[in-house]
């Protein structure tokens, strides 16, 4: 039987044996174990919480427990102990992902319950309530599942109903939880005045792929944002059939209505199910899972005994087109060391950059074009090995690419189909703006004020994590670089 006691004491002894050649020192990574989505993204009592979908007996996705970090800043985290395990009948398969709401002077935790049905590979989803008066033990409601599967509209599936997220209304609660409809993905609403007795209310979004995952829907300068998981999406528009997308919009009697198209949150190569949370001075933070379905962390294929980390939290906000902007939250800033500035550096060539290099690094670039039709920065480089960043002046494509970065993102380390991706990113009077992220194993890069964010992993083998840049006929008009201290 797994048990939280039983689940604590495996993390304790399995963190000993961690290699930490790709732990990230600024980015939150699994201590030991397997990581995947944050969940219960909030505050409570002044401090804010971050749990994710834990697997602490090997690094690669098992039955799903909680684990949990708390923090004043979102910068400085500390690890709390794991918080859920799958120890009841409703939940044996697994706790997975959900949200959380500070309530009545408790933490409450809204799960989704994973219940074996007896044949083989079937598993109901019902939705659970775990409630903490210090925020650090929850106990589970009795009355669980608080949603079981006859609150179901016709036609819903209830092998695929999951992933709450759980707001306070003025008369209550309400939740938003993906399921697969007749028509595939969509989101349901429900409302309850006390957690334990739920009314459905209605679709909320539909028209989502095959099926939709962790939904999130919250306000942002004067409209709802919906941001949601689609499986079966439409690679040929997302470079992947597994994305998360936004729209922006309105709610109108109880449905989601979009004001544009759904666009990706982050056009990286490893990012899914993200939450996002209000801080106590109103920022939006936005906090996601670096990796997605589709790609294995070497570090398990290397028997590093860890696999899973989060990007960066990111302080969202909209523009008047209603599309998202990301930018890193400025706390990040008190990681900052020994600052160095980069003035009128002419590139005609390949050009090294020190000031870019080392493990954990931070740096902004404004970069003029001058006649160049392109240029091409080297991330993470040694003399065999690079995380290339490119960008084409004709097509205005930032391009990433990790094929000459060591160790492919493939179970059997054989090179990965689509190693590398793009996204628009207009100039601004001739001048093209980075800044970019890299620790480790992860490089993180915002671009077009924030309009476009790309998180991709990258696992060099070499240690030396050089900088250079190659242009005909650019410059480096001004830039700034930071060693990043470990959080
Ligand atoms: C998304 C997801 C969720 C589920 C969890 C299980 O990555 O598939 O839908 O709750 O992971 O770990």
């Amino acid at each position: 039987m797994m048990s939280i006691e039983r689940a604590q004491h495996e993390l304790d002894r399995r963190r000993q044996s961690v290699q930490t050649r790709y732990k990230p020192g600024y980015h939150l990574s699994v201590p030991a174990g397997w990581l995947n989505d944050p969940n219960g993204f909030g505050y409570f009592e002044g401090r804010a919480h971050l749990f994710y979908q834990f697997h602490p007996y090997d690094s690669v996705w098992g039955p799903m427990h909680w684990g949990h970090w708390i923090s004043q800043d979102l910068v400085h985290w500390q690890e709390a102990p794991v918080a859920l395990a799958p120890d009841q009948a409703y939940d044996s398969y697994g706790c997975f992902s959900g949200t959380s709401v500070e309530a009545d002077g408790k933490l409450m935790l809204m799960y989704t319950g994973v219940q074996p049905t007896g044949e083989e590979g079937k598993y109901y989803q019902q939705q659970c309530i775990a409630e903490s008066c210090d925020g650090l033990h929850f106990a589970k409601r009795a009355q669980n599942p608080v949603i079981d599967r006859t609150l179901l509209p016709a036609g819903a599936s209830v092998y695929e109903f999951r992933d709450p997220k759980l707001s306070r209304t003025a008369d209550g609660y309400r939740v938003i939880l993906a399921s697969q409809g007749p028509n595939g993905g969509q989101l349901l609403a429900y409302t309850s005045p006390d957690l334990n007795r739920w009314t459905y209310a209605g679709v909320y979004a539909d028209g989502l792929a095959d099926m939709s995952e962790c939904p999130d829907v919250f306000e942002l300068d004067g409209r709802t944002v919906l941001v949601v998981c689609e499986i079966g999406a439409d690679a040929g528009a997302y470079g992947s059939p597994q994305v998360t997308l936004y729209a922006a919009g309105r709610e109108k009697n109880g449905r989601f209505q979009a004001e544009g198209p759904l666009r990706l949150v982050d056009c990286g190569l490893d990012f899914y199910a993200p939450q996002t949370m209000q801080t106590p001075d109103g920022r939006r933070v936005l906090i996601g899972w670096a990796l997605s379905w589709s790609h294995v962390m070497p570090t398990h294929t290397l028997g590093h005994g860890w696999a899973g980390m989060m990007t960066l939290p990111r302080e969202c906000t909209l523009d008047s087109n209603g599309m998202l902007c990301q930018k890193p939250i400025r706390e990040l800033a008190s990681l900052r060391t020994r600052e160095e500035r980069l003035e009128s550096v002419a590139v005609n060539g390949r050009v090294s950059l020190p000031q870019l290099a080392g493990r954990q690094r931070e740096f902004e670039l404004c970069i003029d074009l001058g006649d160049a039709p392109g240029l091409t920065l080297r991330l993470m480089e040694t003399q065999d090995e690079h995380f290339a960043i490119t960008y084409d002046r004709r097509t205005q494509l930032l391009r990433v690419d990790r094929s000459l970065c060591g160790y492919p993102l493939t179970p059997s380390l054989q090179p990965e189909p689509r190693p590398w991706c793009e996204a628009k990113v207009p100039l601004q009077n001739n001048r093209l703006m980075l800044h970019v992220f890299v620790d480790a194993s992860i490089v993180e890069i915002y671009a077009d004020e924030g309009r476009v964010a790309m998180s991709s992993l990258a696992f060099p083998r070499g240690e030396a994590y050089g900088a250079s840049i190659e242009a005909a006929g650019a410059s480096i008009e001004k830039g700034l670089s930071w060693m990043m201290e470990s959080k």
